[in-house]
């Protein structure tokens, strides 16, 4: 049975600044999905990270499914709703456009979907992250599907060790889409090359060489590229088929363990720690850190199994801690060098104009 699953994310609202959606806004996002996906969807699950709502939606209508990212822009509206009606910050922060032209695209939440043959079980991860940007999740795609220090199938399972191909997005080039395609290991050198710039490059897709089944769908909206100015970071979502042919789930996730250090954080203009948490958690220190949650799913005929949270465990807690850490560390130099994104990426245009203003206060002696 083909099964398209559809994921779709943004930030219509939230509590206190930009830290986590209201009760009323997930249940009237939930209750619009039910309600409009009775005849349409075969499942659906409704979450939300720092202040990001995810709306996962399996069905049998293919990738880009108008009636289905319709029924994913009325619920954020209809949440938006709620939002104003709450006051609540930042209302319909992540719809950019007014009108839905058929796919929610390009119009401001992030999308990640495919289609694909449904195994007996299908075990697939759900990734949620906020406070930061599409290429966070390059460097754990690379280390749990190119590298054997953290995935032993590469060297254990003939599946997996026949390597994977990677569609990677130029997410600077907007003038349609700029895509490569890549394969490990015998690519792996030229594919760091590129993924090591999480700002430019990202993973948009994953392949099986084994049997050229899809693994990874990833979103790669840059909200700036749509709105052509800061509303938000673009806080991406993820989905990871595993087990078999694929990495097991454990070895997909174990790159989290690093808190590696991505663009994000306060302002989406710092660099910070990527924290793995539980799902539901909210932002808090400096707006951040940088968060991303993980539910594991089985799924049988389109319908999803309850999700377990598989950073819910004591040895994330401890990572965690190991996070807070290295958040800290940062944060203590506050604006200097590395603790701050580069000229280009900052955000808000303050430093353009504060530039500006100082040019003509340089004197050049000679
Ligand atoms: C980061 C983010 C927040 C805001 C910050 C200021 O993605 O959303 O860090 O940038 O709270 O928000 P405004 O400009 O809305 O006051
Ligand atoms: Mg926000
Ligand atoms: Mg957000």
């Amino acid at each position: 049975m083909e099964i398209t699953l559809t994921a779709i994310k943004a930030d219509v609202g939230s509590i206190g600044g930009h830290l986590a959606p209201s009760r009323e806004l997930v249940a009237r996002v939930e209750e619009v999905i039910a309600e409009g996906g009775k005849d349409l969807l075969c499942d659906h699950f409704i979450g939300h990270t720092g202040d990001d709502i995810a709306i996962l939606m399996s069905h049998e209508h293919g990738a880009g499914s108008e009636a289905v990212h319709r029924l994913a822009w009325d619920a954020f509206k209809a949440g938006t709703k709620v939002a104003k009606a709450q006051g609540l910050y930042g209302a319909g922060q992540d719809l950019l456009k007014d009108a839905f032209s058929g796919n929610v695209r390009g119009l401001g939440p992030a999308v990640a979907e495919f289609s694909f043959e449904e195994r007996e079980s299908e075990p697939f991860l759900l990734l949620t992250a906020d406070k930061t940007e599409p290429g966070a999740y390059n460097l754990p795609l690379y280390l749990a599907f190119a590298d054997p220090m953290y995935n032993s199938g590469l060297i254990l399972s003939p599946g997996v060790g026949a390597g994977y191909t990677f569609v990677i997005m130029d997410v600077e080039h907007t003038q349609g889409d700029r895509r490569i395609e890549l394969s490990t290991p015998e690519d792996a050198y030229d594919l760091v090359a590129l993924l090591r710039d999480n700002g430019r490059f990202v993973v948009e897709s994953i392949r099986s060489r084994a049997d050229g089944e899809q693994a990874v769908a990833c979103s790669t909206t840059r909200l700036r590229n749509i709105a052509g100015k800061y509303v938000g970071k673009d806080d991406p979502i993820l989905i990871v088929r595993t087990q078999k042919n694929f990495p097991a789930t454990g070895e997909a996730i174990a790159p989290f363990a690093i808190g590696h250090l991505v663009a994000g954080f306060m302002r989406g203009s710092h660099t910070g720690p990527l924290m793995p948490v539980k799902a539901g958690t909210g932002v808090s220190f400096f707006d951040g850190p940088p968060i991303v949650s993980c539910l594991a799913f089985s799924m049988h005929e389109g319908r999803l199994s309850d999700p377990a949270d598989a950073f819910d465990h004591p040895y994330w807690d401890w990572v965690r801690d190991k996070v807070s850490q290295k958040a800290h560390d940062i944060r203590e130099q506050g604006f200097s060098g590395a603790a701050m994104l580069p000229y280009s990426d900052l955000e808000y245009g303050g430093i353009t104009d504060r530039m500006k203003k100082l040019e003509g206060r340089f004197r050049v002696d000679r």
